[in-house]
C-alpha cells in the first residue's frame, strides 16, 4: 500500500553509474507496484531526477534497501538524449528540431481500482521543453500481472514528431537469458521457439500487416533468467502486448549484460505528428512475473484473462458445430437444417453457419471471388431468410451463430463500386488483392460506421442470433488511406487499429451478450487487444489434431484454452490430407473449447456413439478446462513426439490428464509413465479413463483410487492394452479425476 516513503539523505548518496542526481531528501519516493507475489519497484531522488526501475521480481517489502548502492539502475522509460544508450522507449523530434529528450520525475499518484487492482500513474516531463509522459500501471494482485500503458502530450510551439514509443521498457539482470517466442505461418501458428540470447539484438516484429499481425509471430514472451525456461521452477518473465496492429519486440544484450527489453507499436514508417494540446497514448503491455516457471506465467496470464481481457470470461463456453468444412460455400437450406438435426442429436449445443450465407446475383458468395461487402441474405441458398434457420436451430435446442468478415470488400460486389474511396490502396497504383479482397480504411470514421451497421444489421436478422465469428482475410498491402490528409498517412497503421477498437466498442456497448469469435484467417489476430472485446478466438485454420496438439501448445502459454475454439474435423484432414483416428481428434479437441466441423453424416455407426459419448464427457470435464489451472507435463517439441496436459481444478477436487502419442514411436510405442502435478496431496481420487473405446482401453487401472500424493510423486502408466497397436502413433489417452 505503500506510496511515498521519505528516506533519510544518507541514503541518497547513491552510486557512480547511478542516473539519480542527489538531492534534498523530502524529495525522494520509493513506488511500489505489488502484486501478490511479486513487486516492481520504481526509485527517484525528487522532482529534477529520473525515475529508476530499482526492481522487478518476486516481492519484497524491504524498500528502504532498495535505495542501496547497486551497479546500474536504469530508467524506467528511457528516452533518447540523455545517457541511456540501449533500446530506448521513446524517441521524439521537439517542436524546434531538437532530438534529445531527457525525462525527470514530476509526481505520482496511487489508487485502488476495487479490491484487486491498484492503480498508479507516474508523471514524467523533460527537463527543458513542455513534453510531458505519463506511465500508467496497474497492479492485478491476484493474478500477479501488471499492465502498464504511456500517454505523452506538450505544449511546445508547434507539432512534435513522436518516431518510437514504447508502450514498456523492462530492464534485467542476470549471467544468462533464454527466450521463447511464438513463431509461424498460416496453419502452423504459435510455434514456441527457445533461444539463448547472446550479445546485440534479437527482434521479434510485424511491420506492414496490421490484420493477420499474429500470424508470423505473436507479440508476445516468456523470458527464463539462467537457464533454459522450466515448467515449474525458475524465474521467468512473460509479456504480451494487447495491440491488433503492428508491434515491435526488442532484446538487447548490451556490454554490461543486461538486457533491455522494450515492447510497443511498431514505429516503422509511422511517425505520430502530435499538435500541441493532443495527447498520444499507447497500447498496453501485459507483464507477469513468476518464481515457479513458465507454469504459473501462463497461469497468471490466464486468470488474469479470464477476469479482465476476455469477454464473458467467467462463462462456461458452448459445444459447437461450425459449418465451414462441411459444406464451405455449397449449401441450401436443407443441407444446413440437415446438419442442425445431426448437431443436436450429437448433443452439442450451437450451430454456426460460416461463409456463404450473403451476396446476390452476380455477386452471390458462391466462392471466395465475390460478394464481401454486400450483406444481404442470398435469396437463392436461403429463400426463407437467416430468421427460418435460427428459429430451426432454437427450435431443436440449439444456440444459433453466424459469421462476417466485415472489414473487407470483393472487386467483385456492389460496395466497392459505390465506395472506392473507402478502400486501403497507394493512389495511383494497383490495388493487390488477397483471397480476391481488398480491405476497407477502418481510419474512416464513415468506414467505421459502415462496419458497425454490418454487425448491429447481421444480429437484426434473428433475435435468436447470439454468436458472431468475426473474421479478415488479408492483411494491408500498397498502404494508402483517402482518408487520412496526405501528411499524415503514417498514422494509418495506428488509425485502423484505433477505428477497429472504436467499432468494438460500439458492438460491445449494444450487445453485450453476444458470444463473439475472433478468427483471421485463423489465428491472425490472437492478441489480448482484440481479445478484450471477444469470448474465443479460432487458433488456426489447420484443423489437423497432431498440428493443433504443437499449435494449442503454444497458444496457450498466453492464452487461456477457455477461449481457444478446437474442432473435431474429417479425416482425411483437409488441410493435410492426414488420416487420424476419431479418438485422437476428439482427444485433443477437449482440451480447449470443443466444437465440431465437419458434415456430421460422415460418421456413421460406432464413430456416432463415439462422439455423442465424448461429447458428453466434455461437459463433465469442461468447468475444469475451461476454468481450471493448466500444466503443461510433456513438451511435444522436446520428449519424442509425446506430450501431456494436465488441468486442475481451482479447488483441486477435480482434474484430467490428456496424454498423445503424435507419431510413429518405433519400440517404444504408447508407453507413458506420468506423474501429475497441482492436486492435492492429501486428497484421495478416483481415476478413470474417459473415451475409452471398447475393449481398448489405455489404463489398465482404471477406476482405482489413488492420493494426490502418489499420483505426483509416483504417477500413472498408460499403455495401449493391445500391444501389438502400441506403436502405432496418434494415440492418446484422457484420464478423469475425481476426489472421493
Ligand atoms: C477463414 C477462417 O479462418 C475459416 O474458419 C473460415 O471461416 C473461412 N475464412 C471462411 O471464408
Amino acid at each position: 500500500m505503500s506510496i511515498i516513503k521519505k528516506l533519510p539523505a544518507i541514503l541518497l548518496l547513491a552510486p557512480a553509474l547511478c542516473l539519480l542526481a542527489v538531492l534534498r531528501a523530502e524529495d525522494a519516493a520509493v513506488i511500489e507496484v505489488a502484486t501478490a507475489d511479486s513487486s516492481l519497484v520504481l526509485v527517484t531522488t525528487g522532482t529534477n531526477a529520473p525515475v529508476v526501475l530499482r526492481h522487478y521480481g518476486s516481492k519484497t517489502t524491504d524498500t528502504r534497501a532498495l535505495l542501496a548502492k547497486t551497479v546500474r539502475q536504469n530508467q524506467v522509460y528511457p528516452a533518447f538524449g540523455g545517457v541511456e544508450h540501449a533500446n530506448l522507449a521513446l524517441n521524439v523530434i521537439h517542436a524546434d528540431g531538437s532530438l534529445t529528450t531527457e525525462l525527470v520525475y514530476d509526481g505520482h499518484e496511487q489508487r485502488a481500482l476495487d479490491a484487486d487492482r491498484q492503480e498508479t500513474v507516474v508523471r514524467l516531463r523533460d527537463k527543458q521543453y513542455p513534453f510531458f509522459v505519463e506511465l500508467r500501471l496497474v497492479a492485478h494482485k491476484a493474478a500477479n500481472v501488471i499492465t502498464q500503458r504511456v500517454t505523452v502530450s506538450h505544449k511546445e510551439p508547434g507539432p512534435v514528431r513522436v518516431e518510437n514509443i514504447a508502450s514498456a521498457y523492462l530492464p534485467l539482470r542476470a549471467g544468462a537469458y533464454w527466450l521463447t517466442h511464438f513463431h509461424g505461418a498460416w496453419g502452423r501458428e504459435m510455434r514456441v521457439t527457445e533461444e539463448r540470447l547472446t550479445s546485440g539484438g534479437k527482434v521479434i516484429e510485424e511491420f506492414r500487416k496490421i490484420v493477420q499481425a499474429t500470424m508470423a509471430d505473436n507479440p508476445s514472451f516468456m523470458l527464463s533468467l539462467e537457464h533454459a525456461a522450466e515448467e515449474e521452477s525458475g524465474e521467468v518473465y512473460a509479456g504480451t502486448l494487447a495491440w491488433s496492429g503492428n508491434y515491435k519486440l526488442a532484446f538487447t544484450l548490451d556490454e554490461r549484460e543486461t538486457l533491455h527489453i522494450t515492447a510497443g507499436m511498431n514505429p516503422f514508417a509511422a511517425t505520430r505528428i502530435l499538435d500541441a494540446g493532443a495527447s498520444l497514448e499507447t497500447p498496453e503491455m501485459v507483464l507477469t512475473y513468476s518464481a515457479r516457471g513458465r507454469g504459473q506465467a501462463s497461469r497468471n496470464l490466464h486468470d488474469w484473462a479470464r477476469k479482465y481481457a476476455l469477454y464473458h470470461g467467467d462463462q462456461l463456453r458452448p459445444i459447437l458445430l461450425n459449418s465451414w468444412e462441411g459444406a464451405y460455400f455449397k449449401f441450401d437450406e436443407k443441407t444446413l437444417t440437415d446438419m442442425m438435426d445431426d448437431t443436436a442429436a450429437f448433443g452439442i449445443e450451437m450451430f454456426v453457419l460460416d461463409d456463404g450465407w450473403f451476396g446476390n446475383g452476380k455477386y452471390a458468395r458462391d466462392s471466395a471471388r465475390a460478394g464481401l461487402g454486400d450483406w444481404q441474405v442470398n435469396k437463392k441458398k436461403l429463400p426463407r431468410g437467416i430468421g427460418y434457420l435460427a428459429d430451426y436451430a432454437v427450435s431443436k435446442g440449439l444456440r444459433f451463430g453466424i459469421w462476417i468478415e466485415p472489414e473487407m470488400v470483393n472487386p467483385k460486389s456492389e460496395l466497392a463500386k459505390k465506395h472506392p474511396e473507402w478502400i486501403v490502396k497507394s493512389p495511383g497504383r494497383d490495388i493487390p488483392q488477397s483471397r480476391n479482397q481488398w480491405l476497407l480504411d477502418l481510419s474512416n470514421p464513415a468506414v467505421q460506421d459502415f462496419v458497425a451497421k454490418v454487425f448491429d444489421d447481421t444480429v437484426a436478422l434473428s433475435p435468436n442470433i447470439t454468436y458472431i465469428k468475426w473474421d479478415a482475410n488479408r492483411p494491408v498491402y500498397s498502404v494508402g488511406s483517402a482518408w487520412l490528409p496526405a501528411d499524415r498517412q503514417e498514422h494509418f497503421w495506428k488509425d485502423y487499429v484505433d477505428g477497429l477498437y472504436k467499432v468494438y466498442e460500439r458492438v460491445r456497448a449494444k450487445h453485450p451478450h453476444i458470444t463473439i469469435q475472433l478468427c483471421s484467417s485463423g489465428g491472425g489476430r490472437v492478441d489480448y487487444g482484440a481479445l478484450k472485446y471477444h469470448d474465443e478466438f479460432w487458433a488456426s485454420d489447420n484443423t489437423n489434431a497432431v498440428d493443433r496438439v504443437l499449435i494449442q501448445y503454444g497458444t496457450n502459454m498466453i492464452y487461456p484454452p477457455i477461449a481457444t475454439g478446437s474442432h473435431v474435423s474429417a479425416s482425411p484432414n483437409h488441410q493435410t490430407d492426414m488420416m487420424i483416428p476419431l479418438k485422437f481428434r476428439f482427444d485433443v479437441a477437449m482440451s480447449g473449447r470443443l466444437g465440431m466441423e465437419l458434415q456430421p453424416k460422415d460418421l456413421a455407426g460406432a464413430d456416432r456413439d463415439f462422439a455423442r459419448k465424448a461429447i458428453e464427457n466434455y461437459k463433465l470435464i469442461r468447468p475444469v478446462v475451461q476454468f481450471g489451472d493448466l500444466y503443461r507435463l510433456y513438451s511435444p517439441y522436446n520428449e519424442n513426439g509425446r506430450a501431456a496436459i494436465q488441468y486442475v481444478a481451482k479447488d483441486k477436487k477435480q482434474a484430467v490428464l490428456f496424454a498423445y502419442n503424435l507419431y510413429h514411436l518405433t519400440s517404444r510405442g504408447f508407453s507413458f509413465d506420468i506423474k501429475l502435478r497441482g492436486l492435492d496431496p492429501a486428497k484421495t481420487y478416483k481415476v478413470t479413463e474417459m473415451n475409452r473405446e471398447p475393449d481398448r482401453g489405455t489404463f489398465a487401472n482404471d477406476g482405482q483410487l489413488y492420493t494426490g500424493e502418489f499420483l505426483m510423486n509416483v504417477g500413472v502408466s498408460i499403455q495401449d492394452s493391445r500391444s501389438h497397436k502400441n506403436l502405432r502413433p496418434q494415440k492418446s489417452s484422457v484420464l478423469w479425476l475425481v476426489e472421493q
